[in-house]
């Protein structure tokens, strides 16, 4: 499979006044063509970050280090104005507040019109006779009227499948969606899940998929990279990770899960304890203090993530012999 995203040791340090906050620790993954992976982890383990940094989105006091490879070429290398060009056209991110990504000022037939022109060419006719066909396609309603819009007159969830509607007018090489559904209703969320399926299928995009919820990855991707203290902690294809996770913080996200048929309501923060300090990550296994499985060594010594088998990685000191 040929690889649209790979990060090589990205690592992420915020300066702040109490010291140096390690959000992003050494992280290697990558994405290929037409592959879904769900990134998972609790609150503050770093998903948003990675991906923020990978493209060039840090705060002022952030720093990325490592490489963040997009088809081969660096984007922490790469200059502003070939990242904006990238991001508008080859690589299109999805926040979950998608009203802080449309511009304020400009109606939605037109942002959506604008990219066809803009990145692919068309002539203003074609370019609408395309918006038309991919909001029919995503059962907006009154879309004629609704072209001539503001984003302020949208709701949450509309905005969102506008946000989806431009993913994809442009047909990005990748596609990173940050919670795309946290903020909506199940329903609403449904029918997003099923554009991401028709994104996927028809586009070939590489998509990286950042979720609080299981039942999100189980419906859509390929495979899953689970985070904690900004590390990663295991990846696997989803189906083998879902029915033997390995590592114990995984066993306690999917425990948390309540029933497969109730896999939208799964908590990810439900595990008992605090998730790690990062400006002070301790010397061993930063799950070690809320590990049921912990043992000296893992107090005093890091655990290194290791290959499991051709598809399977995870950094528990219990897998080495595995
Ligand atoms: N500008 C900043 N200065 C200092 N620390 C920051 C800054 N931005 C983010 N962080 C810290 O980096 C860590 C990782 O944040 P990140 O946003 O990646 O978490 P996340 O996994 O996306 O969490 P959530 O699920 O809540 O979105 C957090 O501890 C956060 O407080
Ligand atoms: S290394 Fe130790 S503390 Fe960390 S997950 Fe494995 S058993 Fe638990
Ligand atoms: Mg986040």
């Amino acid at each position: 499979m040929e690889t649209v995203l790979a990060l090589q040791h990205l690592t992420v340090r915020f300066d702040t006044k109490d010291g140096s906050v390690a959000a992003v620790n050494d992280l290697s993954l990558s994405v290929g063509r037409g592959e879904c992976i769900g990134i998972v982890g609790e609150s503050g383990s770093g998903k948003s970050q990675t991906f923020l940094a990978s493209m060039g989105l840090l705060a002022g006091n952030g720093k990325a280090t490592g490489r963040a490879l997009f088809r081969g070429h660096d984007l922490l290398k790469m200059n502003r104005d070939h990242l904006d060009k990238l991001r508008g056209n080859r690589v299109c991110m999805i926040f979950q507040d998608s009203g802080t990504s449309l511009t304020p000022h400009m109606r939605i037939g037109d942002q959506l019109m604008e990219i066809l022109i803009a990145h692919k060419g068309h002539t203003p006719d074609v370019a609408r006779k395309r918006v038309l066909e991919v909001m029919e396609s995503m059962r907006i309603p009154d879309i004629e009227k609704r072209l001539t819009q503001y984003p302020h007159e949208f709701s949450g969830g509309m905005r969102q499948r506008v946000m989806i509607a431009m993913a994809l007018l442009c047909e990005p090489d990748l596609l990173i969606a940050d919670e795309p559904t946290t903020a909506l209703d199940v329903t609403v969320q449904a029918q997003i899940l099923n554009l991401f399926r028709a994104l996927k299928a028809h586009t070939k995009s590489a998509i990286v998929l950042i979720t609080h919820d299981l039942g999100v990855v189980a419906g859509l991707c390929d495979r899953v990279v689970v985070m904690y203290g900004g590390r990663m902690v295991e990846e696997g294809p989803v189906a083998d990770i879902f029915a033997t996770p390995k590592h114990p913080y995984t066993q306690g996200l999917l425990r948390c899960m309540p029933r497969l048929d109730q896999l939208l309501d799964a908590d990810l923060d439900a595990i008992p304890g605090q998730p790690p300090n990062l400006e002070n990550l301790p010397k061993g296994c930063a799950f070690a203090e809320r590990c049921s499985q912990a043992n000296e060594r893992c107090t005093t010594e890091r655990p290194v993530l290791r290959e499991l088998s051709p598809t399977r990685r995870a950094a528990c000191h219990l897998l080495e012999a595995a």
